[in-house]
C-alpha cells in the first residue's frame, strides 16, 4: 500500500477518514501476558527499553493481537534524562526514580553530546519495528516515535520521582526561573536530537507527551509548554517536513486551543476530562484530534464502555480524528475489552 494511504497518516494530514484510526497509549504493557513474559526475561526495565530485540518485540505484541493502526515505540519517558547522563532506576510498583535535580551543578553534569550514542539502541529498535511491521504484513500500521516534552521531563528530573503535583518542579519554575529556563532549553535541544534519531531510523510520526502541562498557571504554561513545543515542532519540521507531530498537553483544559494554534502540531491529544465538542470548537478544523476514552471505561467494558465510545465518536465524525484513550492503559485492563473496543471503533 502507498505510504500516504495509511489511515493514521491520512488523519494526521487533516482528512476526516471514517471509521477513524485507532491506537492506545501504553498499548504495550503489563495487561498483556506476552509483555509480562518478556518483562520477566529482561529483568531490568531499562534493559528492556535498550535491548532492541526485546523492545521491538514489545512494540509489535499489541499490533499482532489487535491490529491497531499505529505501533508506538516501546521505550519510556525518563530514557531522555538517562541519555543525558542523569541517573535512573525503576523500583517495583513505583515507576522511575532519579536523583532530584535542584542546582546548577546538577544541571551542568548533563551532557547533550551523550544523547546520540546513548539512544542508538532505541533507534535500532525503531529500525527493527519498521522491518517487523513490513515482514509481518502490517502494511497499514504507522510507527510512532515519542519523547516526553521538556516540561514533563523536567518535572520528573527536579522531583526525582513521580508525583501528583510536582511541587518541587513548579517551585523551581517560580522561584529559580533562570535555572529552570536553562533546564528547559537543554531538554528542548535534546528532545530535537532524540526525535531526529528516531525519525532517521524510521519513525513516521512523533508524539510529545506533556503529561503534566496542566499543572502550570497561564504565563508559565506559555513559557514552559507552548514555547518549547513550538521550537521543537518548528525544528523537526525544518528537517522532516512530512513527519506529523502529535502534542499531548495533558490537563491543559481551555489552553488546548491556544496550544494547537501556536505550536503548529498536526494533532492534539485530548485527556479524559476534556469535552470533545468543546475542544472541536477551539482547535482549527484541519488539526486532528486524538483521544480520549477514560482508561477505566475500558476496564469496565460492556455498556459503560460503549456509551463513552459513542459519546466521543458522535461529535468527532466529520473531523480528522484518531481514537485513543485519554491517558495510558492500566495493568488491570482485560484483554478482551481491548479487542471489543477495536471492534466498536471499526464499526463506527
Ligand atoms: O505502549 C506504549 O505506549 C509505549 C511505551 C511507553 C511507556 N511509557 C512504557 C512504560 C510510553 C509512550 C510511555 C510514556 C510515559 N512514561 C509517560 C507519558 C505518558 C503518561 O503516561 O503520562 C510518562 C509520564 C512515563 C513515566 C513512567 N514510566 C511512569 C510514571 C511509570 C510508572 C507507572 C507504571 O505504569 O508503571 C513508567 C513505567 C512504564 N513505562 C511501564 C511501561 C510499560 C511499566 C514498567 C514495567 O513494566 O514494570
Amino acid at each position: 500500500m502507498d505510504e500516504r494511504a495509511k489511515p493514521l497518516l491520512q488523519a494526521l494530514r487533516g482528512n476526516a477518514i471514517w471509521p477513524p484510526p485507532i491506537w492506545l497509549m501504553r498499548q504495550a504493557g503489563r495487561y498483556l501476558p506476552e509483555y509480562r513474559a518478556i518483562r520477566g526475561k529482561a529483568g531490568d526495565f531499562i534493559a528492556l527499553c535498550t535491548t532492541p530485540e526485546l523492545a521491538a518485540e514489545a512494540t509489535l505484541q499489541p499490533i499482532r493481537r489487535f491490529g491497531f493502526d499505529a505501533a508506538i515505540l516501546f521505550s519510556d519517558l525518563p530514557l531522555l534524562p538517562w541519555a543525558l547522563g542523569h541517573g535512573l532506576t525503576y523500583r517495583e510498583g513505583e515507576g522511575p526514580v532519579m536523583p532530584p535535580l535542584r542546582d546548577a551543578k546538577a544541571l551542568a553534569a548533563l551532557d547533550r553530546a551523550r544523547v546520540p550514542g546513548a539512544v542508538a539502541p532505541i533507534a535500532e529498535t525503531v529500525h527493527r519495528v519498521r522491518a517487523g511491521l513490513a515482514a509481518e504484513g502490517f502494511a497499514d500500521c504507522t510507527l510512532i516515535g515519542f519523547s516526553g516534552a521538556p516540561f514533563t521531563v523536567a518535572c520528573y528530573m527536579v522531583e526525582g520521582h513521580g508525583s501528583h503535583d510536582f511541587a518541587a518542579a513548579r517551585l523551581m519554575a517560580h522561584g529559580d526561573p533562570t535555572l529552570f529556563d536553562q533546564l528547559i532549553a537543554l531538554l528542548t535541544d535534546a528532545t530535537i536530537d532524540y526525535l531526529s534519531a528516531q525519525i532517521d531510523a524510521g519513525a513516521e510520526v512523533v508524539m510529545l507527551f506533556d503529561s503534566w502541562a496542566g499543572l502550570l498557571p497561564p504565563r508559565l504554561f506559555r513559557r514552559y509548554v507552548v514555547e518549547p513545543t513550538t521550537t521543537i515542532v518548528r525544528r523537526v519540521k525544518q528537517r522532516y517536513p512530512n513527519v506529523p507531530v502529535i502534542g499531548f498537553p495533558r490537563l491543559a483544559g481551555a489552553h488546548i486551543g491556544g496550544y494547537a494554534v501556536e505550536t503548529g502540531v498536526d494533532a492534539v491529544g485530548m485527556d479524559t476530562g476534556m469535552d470533545v465538542s468543546g475542544v472541536a470548537r477551539i482547535v482549527p478544523a484541519a488539526t486532528a484530534l486524538q483521544g480520549n476514552l477514560d482508561p477505566m471505561a475500558l476496564v469496565a467494558g460492556g455498556d459503560a464502555m460503549r456509551g463513552e465510545v459513542n459519546a466521543i465518536l458522535g461529535p468527532m465524525r466529520g473531523r480528522p480524528f484518531v481514537f485513543n484513550l485519554g491517558h495510558g492503559i492500566v495493568p488491570q485492563t482485560p484483554v478482551e475489552h481491548v479487542a471489543a473496543l477495536v471492534e466498536l471503533v471499526r464499526a463506527a
